[in-house]
Protein backbone atom coordinates (compact mmCIF):
# COMPACT_ATOMS: atom_id res chain seq x y z
CA UNK A 1 0.00 0.00 0.00
CA UNK A 2 1.07 3.53 -0.81
CA UNK A 3 2.38 5.53 1.71
CA UNK A 4 0.95 8.93 2.59
CA UNK A 5 4.13 10.45 1.00
CA UNK A 6 3.95 8.55 -2.17
CA UNK A 7 0.25 9.56 -2.38
CA UNK A 8 1.32 12.93 -1.76
CA UNK A 9 3.85 12.83 -4.31
CA UNK A 10 1.41 11.50 -6.56
CA UNK A 11 -0.90 14.01 -5.91
CA UNK A 12 0.79 16.61 -6.61
CA UNK A 13 2.51 15.24 -10.01
CA UNK A 14 -1.05 14.84 -10.85
CA UNK A 15 -1.55 18.70 -9.85
CA UNK A 16 -4.35 17.94 -7.47
CA UNK A 17 -4.53 20.38 -5.36
CA UNK A 18 -7.38 19.43 -3.19
CA UNK A 19 -5.97 16.08 -2.62
CA UNK A 20 -2.32 17.67 -1.60
CA UNK A 21 -4.54 19.62 0.92
CA UNK A 22 -6.40 16.92 2.30
CA UNK A 23 -3.35 14.87 2.66
CA UNK A 24 -1.36 17.63 4.10
CA UNK A 25 -4.25 18.09 6.76
CA UNK A 26 -4.91 14.41 7.31
CA UNK A 27 -0.94 14.62 8.41
CA UNK A 28 0.92 13.94 4.82
CA UNK A 29 4.71 14.87 5.47
CA UNK A 30 5.53 17.98 3.05
CA UNK A 31 8.94 17.54 3.33
CA UNK A 32 8.73 13.68 2.21
CA UNK A 33 11.31 12.16 -0.05
CA UNK A 34 10.60 9.79 -2.48
CA UNK A 35 12.69 6.34 -3.56
CA UNK A 36 14.18 8.96 -6.12
CA UNK A 37 15.17 11.15 -3.70
CA UNK A 38 12.25 13.94 -4.54
CA UNK A 39 9.70 15.85 -2.84
CA UNK A 40 6.24 16.52 -3.67
CA UNK A 41 7.59 20.40 -4.49
CA UNK A 42 10.26 18.73 -6.94
CA UNK A 43 6.97 16.52 -8.28
CA UNK A 44 4.72 20.32 -8.48
CA UNK A 45 7.56 22.47 -9.71
CA UNK A 46 8.60 20.15 -12.50
CA UNK A 47 4.77 19.89 -14.30
CA UNK A 48 4.48 23.71 -13.25
CA UNK A 49 1.43 23.17 -10.70
CA UNK A 50 1.59 26.22 -8.94
CA UNK A 51 -1.20 25.87 -6.63
CA UNK A 52 -0.07 22.87 -5.45
CA UNK A 53 3.28 24.67 -4.69
CA UNK A 54 1.95 27.05 -2.97
CA UNK A 55 -0.20 24.56 -1.13
CA UNK A 56 3.36 22.91 -0.14
CA UNK A 57 4.67 25.78 0.42
CA UNK A 58 2.56 26.79 3.15
CA UNK A 59 2.50 23.56 4.53
CA UNK A 60 6.14 24.14 5.41
CA UNK A 61 7.52 22.01 2.27
CA UNK A 62 11.54 23.22 2.50
CA UNK A 63 12.41 25.52 -0.66
CA UNK A 64 15.60 24.35 -0.92
CA UNK A 65 15.48 20.51 -0.59
CA UNK A 66 17.90 19.20 -3.34
CA UNK A 67 17.29 15.96 -5.49
CA UNK A 68 20.68 13.21 -5.51
CA UNK A 69 21.37 16.08 -8.38
CA UNK A 70 21.81 18.36 -6.56
CA UNK A 71 18.50 20.22 -7.81
CA UNK A 72 16.01 22.34 -5.78
CA UNK A 73 12.01 22.30 -7.08
CA UNK A 74 13.01 25.84 -8.46
CA UNK A 75 15.94 23.86 -10.62
CA UNK A 76 12.77 21.44 -12.00
CA UNK A 77 11.09 24.53 -12.47
CA UNK A 78 13.65 25.88 -14.19
CA UNK A 79 14.75 23.29 -16.31
CA UNK A 80 11.23 23.03 -17.65
CA UNK A 81 10.71 26.68 -17.78
CA UNK A 82 7.22 27.31 -15.90
CA UNK A 83 7.55 30.68 -15.16
CA UNK A 84 4.50 30.84 -12.50
CA UNK A 85 5.69 28.51 -10.31
CA UNK A 86 9.49 29.72 -10.61
CA UNK A 87 8.40 33.29 -9.37
CA UNK A 88 6.44 31.51 -6.48
CA UNK A 89 9.66 29.55 -5.73
CA UNK A 90 11.74 32.70 -6.09
CA UNK A 91 9.60 34.73 -3.70
CA UNK A 92 9.33 32.10 -1.18
CA UNK A 93 13.39 31.38 -1.34
CA UNK A 94 14.02 35.09 -0.65
CA UNK A 95 11.36 35.56 2.08
CA UNK A 96 13.08 32.16 3.90
CA UNK A 97 16.93 34.25 3.42
CA UNK A 98 15.48 37.30 4.27
CA UNK A 99 15.00 35.38 8.09
CA UNK A 100 17.05 33.18 8.25
CA UNK A 101 19.71 33.60 5.85
CA UNK A 102 20.45 29.82 5.61
CA UNK A 103 21.91 29.22 2.27
CA UNK A 104 24.73 31.84 1.67
CA UNK A 105 26.21 31.66 5.37
CA UNK A 106 28.74 29.48 3.54
CA UNK A 107 31.93 31.20 2.66
CA UNK A 108 32.20 32.55 -1.23
CA UNK A 109 34.19 30.21 -2.79
CA UNK A 110 35.53 27.80 -0.05
CA UNK A 111 32.36 26.25 0.19
CA UNK A 112 32.99 25.63 4.18
CA UNK A 113 33.88 27.92 6.88
CA UNK A 114 36.36 26.50 8.93
CA UNK A 115 39.65 27.80 10.15
CA UNK A 116 41.15 31.87 9.53
CA UNK A 117 41.90 32.00 5.80
CA UNK A 118 43.78 35.10 6.92
CA UNK A 119 46.11 33.28 9.20
CA UNK A 120 46.97 30.41 7.05
CA UNK A 121 49.71 30.21 4.27
CA UNK A 122 48.43 31.32 0.15
CA UNK A 123 50.43 29.28 -2.54
CA UNK A 124 50.26 31.50 -6.42
CA UNK A 125 50.46 30.18 -9.55
CA UNK A 126 50.31 31.72 -13.06
CA UNK A 127 46.43 30.57 -13.29
CA UNK A 128 45.65 30.47 -9.91
CA UNK A 129 45.85 31.68 -6.01
CA UNK A 130 44.88 28.51 -3.64
CA UNK A 131 44.52 28.52 0.12
CA UNK A 132 45.95 26.21 2.59
CA UNK A 133 43.50 23.85 2.08
CA UNK A 134 43.73 23.42 -2.02
CA UNK A 135 40.79 25.58 -2.31
CA UNK A 136 40.79 28.54 -4.79
CA UNK A 137 40.63 32.15 -3.54
CA UNK A 138 41.40 33.12 -7.12
CA UNK A 139 41.20 32.33 -10.36
CA UNK A 140 43.05 33.42 -13.78
CA UNK A 141 39.29 31.88 -15.57
CA UNK A 142 37.94 35.27 -13.89
CA UNK A 143 39.72 37.53 -15.91
CA UNK A 144 37.16 38.53 -18.40
CA UNK A 145 34.96 38.87 -16.07
CA UNK A 146 37.43 41.25 -13.95
CA UNK A 147 37.88 43.30 -16.88
CA UNK A 148 34.33 44.09 -17.25
CA UNK A 149 33.88 44.66 -13.62
CA UNK A 150 36.70 46.99 -13.82
CA UNK A 151 35.09 48.75 -16.60
CA UNK A 152 31.93 49.25 -14.78
CA UNK A 153 33.59 50.93 -12.00
CA UNK A 154 35.79 53.28 -13.70
CA UNK A 155 33.06 54.47 -16.66
CA UNK A 156 33.02 58.18 -14.27
CA UNK A 157 36.88 58.17 -13.86
CA UNK A 158 38.04 59.71 -10.88
CA UNK A 159 38.47 57.86 -7.77
CA UNK A 160 38.16 54.09 -7.09
CA UNK A 161 38.56 51.60 -4.73
CA UNK A 162 38.99 48.04 -4.97
CA UNK A 163 38.66 45.80 -1.98
CA UNK A 164 40.52 42.64 -2.33
CA UNK A 165 43.66 42.24 -4.49
CA UNK A 166 43.98 38.74 -4.85
CA UNK A 167 45.64 38.11 -8.22
CA UNK A 168 45.73 41.89 -9.23
CA UNK A 169 43.29 41.02 -12.28
CA UNK A 170 41.03 43.30 -11.25
CA UNK A 171 43.50 46.32 -10.42
CA UNK A 172 45.54 45.72 -13.63
CA UNK A 173 42.46 46.08 -15.49
CA UNK A 174 41.38 49.08 -13.38
CA UNK A 175 45.31 50.67 -13.58
CA UNK A 176 43.99 50.80 -17.82
CA UNK A 177 41.95 53.24 -17.21
CA UNK A 178 44.49 55.93 -15.60
CA UNK A 179 42.03 56.65 -12.61
CA UNK A 180 43.12 59.76 -10.70
CA UNK A 181 43.48 57.65 -7.51
CA UNK A 182 43.33 53.93 -6.76
CA UNK A 183 42.57 52.64 -3.61
CA UNK A 184 43.55 48.55 -2.94
CA UNK A 185 42.36 47.07 0.85
CA UNK A 186 44.30 43.76 1.47
CA UNK A 187 44.06 42.22 4.05
CA UNK A 188 46.31 38.90 4.05
CA UNK A 189 49.84 39.35 4.32
CA UNK A 190 51.50 37.09 1.46
CA UNK A 191 49.10 38.63 -0.66
CA UNK A 192 50.39 42.23 0.83
CA UNK A 193 54.09 41.08 0.39
CA UNK A 194 53.51 39.99 -3.31
CA UNK A 195 52.02 43.35 -4.21
CA UNK A 196 54.78 45.24 -3.09
CA UNK A 197 57.47 43.09 -4.42
CA UNK A 198 55.38 43.09 -7.74
CA UNK A 199 55.92 46.91 -7.66
CA UNK A 200 52.01 47.92 -6.94
CA UNK A 201 53.63 49.97 -3.77
CA UNK A 202 54.86 52.62 -6.53
CA UNK A 203 52.78 53.49 -8.99
CA UNK A 204 51.65 57.03 -8.16
CA UNK A 205 48.14 56.79 -8.44
CA UNK A 206 47.79 53.89 -6.06
CA UNK A 207 47.60 53.58 -2.58
CA UNK A 208 47.58 50.06 -0.92
CA UNK A 209 45.53 49.59 3.01
CA UNK A 210 46.89 46.56 4.24
CA UNK A 211 44.17 45.26 6.88
CA UNK A 212 40.49 44.18 6.74
CA UNK A 213 38.10 46.34 5.49
CA UNK A 214 36.40 46.32 8.93
CA UNK A 215 39.67 47.38 10.31
CA UNK A 216 40.18 50.81 7.79
CA UNK A 217 36.78 52.13 7.21
CA UNK A 218 38.31 55.05 9.28
CA UNK A 219 40.95 55.92 6.52
CA UNK A 220 38.86 55.54 3.79
CA UNK A 221 37.30 58.47 1.66
CA UNK A 222 34.08 58.95 -0.64
CA UNK A 223 34.78 56.90 -4.43
CA UNK A 224 33.76 57.10 -7.53
CA UNK A 225 34.27 53.98 -8.46
CA UNK A 226 34.19 50.57 -6.08
CA UNK A 227 34.46 46.94 -6.63
CA UNK A 228 34.20 44.46 -3.54
CA UNK A 229 36.04 41.01 -4.01
CA UNK A 230 36.87 39.17 -1.12
CA UNK A 231 37.32 35.62 0.18
CA UNK A 232 36.51 33.92 3.10
CA UNK A 233 33.63 35.76 3.88
CA UNK A 234 29.85 35.39 4.58
CA UNK A 235 27.08 36.96 2.51
CA UNK A 236 26.67 39.02 6.20
CA UNK A 237 29.40 40.35 5.40
CA UNK A 238 28.88 41.55 2.05
CA UNK A 239 25.17 42.91 3.06
CA UNK A 240 27.81 44.51 5.96
CA UNK A 241 30.32 45.97 3.20
CA UNK A 242 26.72 47.70 1.84
CA UNK A 243 25.39 49.88 5.13
CA UNK A 244 29.00 51.56 4.36
CA UNK A 245 28.03 52.75 0.79
CA UNK A 246 26.05 55.88 2.02
CA UNK A 247 29.48 56.83 2.90
CA UNK A 248 32.09 55.38 0.68
CA UNK A 249 30.70 55.97 -2.62
CA UNK A 250 29.96 59.46 -4.45
CA UNK A 251 26.84 60.89 -5.81
CA UNK A 252 26.54 59.08 -9.05
CA UNK A 253 28.92 56.67 -8.36
CA UNK A 254 29.24 52.79 -9.89
CA UNK A 255 29.62 50.05 -7.15
CA UNK A 256 30.09 46.31 -7.98
CA UNK A 257 31.04 43.27 -6.64
CA UNK A 258 32.27 39.48 -7.47
CA UNK A 259 28.49 38.03 -7.99
CA UNK A 260 29.66 34.48 -6.75
CA UNK A 261 26.30 34.23 -4.56
CA UNK A 262 25.50 30.63 -4.52
CA UNK A 263 27.56 29.88 -7.73
CA UNK A 264 26.65 25.76 -7.28
CA UNK A 265 22.72 25.82 -8.08
CA UNK A 266 21.31 27.48 -10.90
CA UNK A 267 18.19 28.34 -8.76
CA UNK A 268 19.64 29.71 -5.56
CA UNK A 269 22.11 31.89 -7.55
CA UNK A 270 18.63 33.82 -8.96
CA UNK A 271 17.47 33.46 -5.22
CA UNK A 272 20.31 35.74 -3.91
CA UNK A 273 20.32 37.76 -6.85
CA UNK A 274 17.43 39.11 -6.01
CA UNK A 275 17.70 39.38 -3.22
CA UNK A 276 20.84 41.11 -3.25
CA UNK A 277 19.33 43.58 -5.28
CA UNK A 278 16.14 44.10 -2.83
CA UNK A 279 18.56 44.49 -0.07
CA UNK A 280 20.40 47.80 -2.40
CA UNK A 281 17.06 48.97 -3.05
CA UNK A 282 16.30 49.31 0.91
CA UNK A 283 19.34 51.18 0.91
CA UNK A 284 19.10 53.18 -2.24
CA UNK A 285 20.69 51.73 -4.91
CA UNK A 286 19.52 50.24 -8.16
CA UNK A 287 21.39 46.84 -9.45
CA UNK A 288 21.55 46.23 -12.97
CA UNK A 289 22.62 43.03 -13.40
CA UNK A 290 24.75 42.13 -17.03
CA UNK A 291 24.62 38.51 -18.16
CA UNK A 292 28.15 37.37 -19.54
CA UNK A 293 28.42 34.34 -20.81
CA UNK A 294 31.31 32.15 -19.18
CA UNK A 295 30.87 28.34 -20.18
CA UNK A 296 33.55 28.51 -22.94
CA UNK A 297 36.35 29.52 -20.72
CA UNK A 298 35.39 26.55 -18.00
CA UNK A 299 36.02 23.77 -18.93
CA UNK A 300 36.59 20.97 -16.82
CA UNK A 301 40.62 21.23 -17.20
CA UNK A 302 40.66 24.38 -15.36
CA UNK A 303 39.45 23.29 -12.10
CA UNK A 304 42.05 20.29 -11.81
CA UNK A 305 43.54 20.23 -8.35
CA UNK A 306 40.92 22.91 -7.22
CA UNK A 307 38.93 21.13 -4.07
CA UNK A 308 36.16 22.84 -4.57
CA UNK A 309 34.04 24.28 -7.68
CA UNK A 310 32.45 27.57 -6.60
CA UNK A 311 31.38 28.27 -9.61
CA UNK A 312 29.02 26.13 -12.01
CA UNK A 313 26.83 28.15 -14.10
CA UNK A 314 27.00 29.38 -17.49
CA UNK A 315 26.22 32.52 -17.25
CA UNK A 316 27.76 35.38 -14.68
CA UNK A 317 25.61 38.30 -13.96
CA UNK A 318 27.87 41.38 -13.48
CA UNK A 319 26.07 43.75 -10.49
CA UNK A 320 26.19 47.63 -11.40
CA UNK A 321 24.66 49.71 -9.15
CA UNK A 322 24.14 53.23 -8.54
CA UNK A 323 22.13 55.56 -6.04
CA UNK A 324 18.82 55.75 -7.27
CA UNK A 325 18.59 59.29 -5.86
CA UNK A 326 21.53 60.42 -7.77
CA UNK A 327 20.90 63.45 -10.80
CA UNK A 328 21.31 61.89 -14.50
C1 LIG B 1 38.93 36.63 -4.70
S1 LIG B 1 40.36 37.49 -4.24
C2 LIG B 1 40.23 38.99 -5.14
C3 LIG B 1 40.54 38.80 -6.58
C4 LIG B 1 40.68 40.10 -7.33
N1 LIG B 1 39.38 40.67 -7.60
C5 LIG B 1 41.41 39.88 -8.62
O1 LIG B 1 40.98 40.44 -9.63
O2 LIG B 1 42.43 39.18 -8.64
C6 LIG B 1 39.98 37.99 -2.61
C7 LIG B 1 41.06 38.79 -1.93
O3 LIG B 1 40.47 39.42 -0.80
C8 LIG B 1 41.37 39.34 0.29
N2 LIG B 1 40.57 39.46 1.52
C9 LIG B 1 39.89 38.50 2.19
N3 LIG B 1 39.22 39.01 3.22
C10 LIG B 1 39.46 40.35 3.20
C11 LIG B 1 39.04 41.42 4.03
N4 LIG B 1 38.20 41.24 5.05
N5 LIG B 1 39.49 42.66 3.74
C12 LIG B 1 40.32 42.87 2.69
N6 LIG B 1 40.76 41.88 1.87
C13 LIG B 1 40.34 40.64 2.13
C14 LIG B 1 42.04 38.00 0.09
O4 LIG B 1 43.26 37.89 0.78
C15 LIG B 1 42.21 37.95 -1.41
O5 LIG B 1 43.43 38.50 -1.81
Amino acid sequence: METEGEQLCEAARNGNVDKVKTLIESGADASYFDSDGLTPLMHAAKLGHTDVIRALLEAGAPWNALSPANQSAGDFAMDSGHQEAIEVLVNAGIQAELILGTIARKTKKTGDSEGDYLEDRVSFSEDKLMDSDSKAVMMAWEKPLMAAHAKAVCSGGGNILNVGFGMGLVDAAIQQYGPATHTIIEAHPEVYERMLRTGWGKKDNVKIIFGRWQDVLSELESYDGIFFDTYGEYYEDLREFHQHLPKLLKPGGIYSFFNGLCGGNAFFHVVYCHLVSLELENLGYSTQLIPLPVKDCLGEEVWQGVRHKYWQLDMYYLPVCQSLQDPE
